[in-house]
């Protein structure tokens, strides 16, 4: 392994203590590292299922899916997670989703749909107005806040209406069995 990694790669590689920050422009072996470290997770006595490798495209996570299993075989690969961002949240939730309240089979909505259920929860045609709403939705839930603190937080007309057509957009999705991973 160690003639494949220069040394900025073997110190990223086996540092295992804790948090470290790999910042290197592309095609200089970024994924080299992770996928060594997997390899090297897997040497120090962690179990694949206990490594996650989070990517932001499925292309990305693709690449790294295959060159991890090149690397440490398909048995340890195929127990690894390795996805990106939206895969491990949707993966999350089957598997633990009942407890706020969510089937395992619930679906997740495309961006279309959600301005359609934003439009039904708001009583609009207007495409623009639904897109502002789910502006002000989804800052705020990027704050952690449920509709009823945006309604407290709500500054103004605009604010508050956008709050109350977050309640009845969050509603909505219950009864649907479906959530929102693009607001
Ligand atoms: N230390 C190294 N020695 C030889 N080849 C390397 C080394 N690090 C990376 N590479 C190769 O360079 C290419 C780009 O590496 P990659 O890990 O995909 O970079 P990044 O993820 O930063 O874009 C790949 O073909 C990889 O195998
Ligand atoms: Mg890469």
């Amino acid at each position: 392994m160690a003639d494949t990694l220069n040394s900025a790669q073997l110190a990223a590689v086996h540092h295992l203590g804790g948090p470290c920050l790999v910042l290197a422009g592309a095609g200089s072996g970024k994924t080299r590292v992770i996928v060594h470290k997997i390899a090297r997770l897997l040497e120090a006595g962690y179990a694949p299922g206990q490594i996650a490798a989070i990517t932001f495209t499925n292309k990305a996570a693709q690449e790294m899916r295959e060159r991890a299993k090149a690397l440490v075989g398909a048995r340890a690969a195929a127990s690894l997670v390795v996805s990106t961002f939206h895969a491990l949240g949707v993966r999350l939730l089957r598997a633990d989703g009942e407890r706020i309240g969510l089937k395992p089979n619930f679906s997740i909505l495309d961006a279309n749909d959600v301005l359609g259920v934003l439009k039904d929860a708001g009583t609009t045609t207007d495409n623009a107005q639904a897109r502002r709403w789910q502006w002000a939705i989804s800052l705020w839930k990027n704050q952690g806040l449920s509709s009823d603190e945006a309604e407290a937080a709500a500054q103004g007309e605009d604010e508050r209406s956008a709050a109350r057509v977050m309640r009845r957009y969050e509603e909505r999705l219950a009864a649907y069995q479906a959530v929102d991973l693009t607001t």
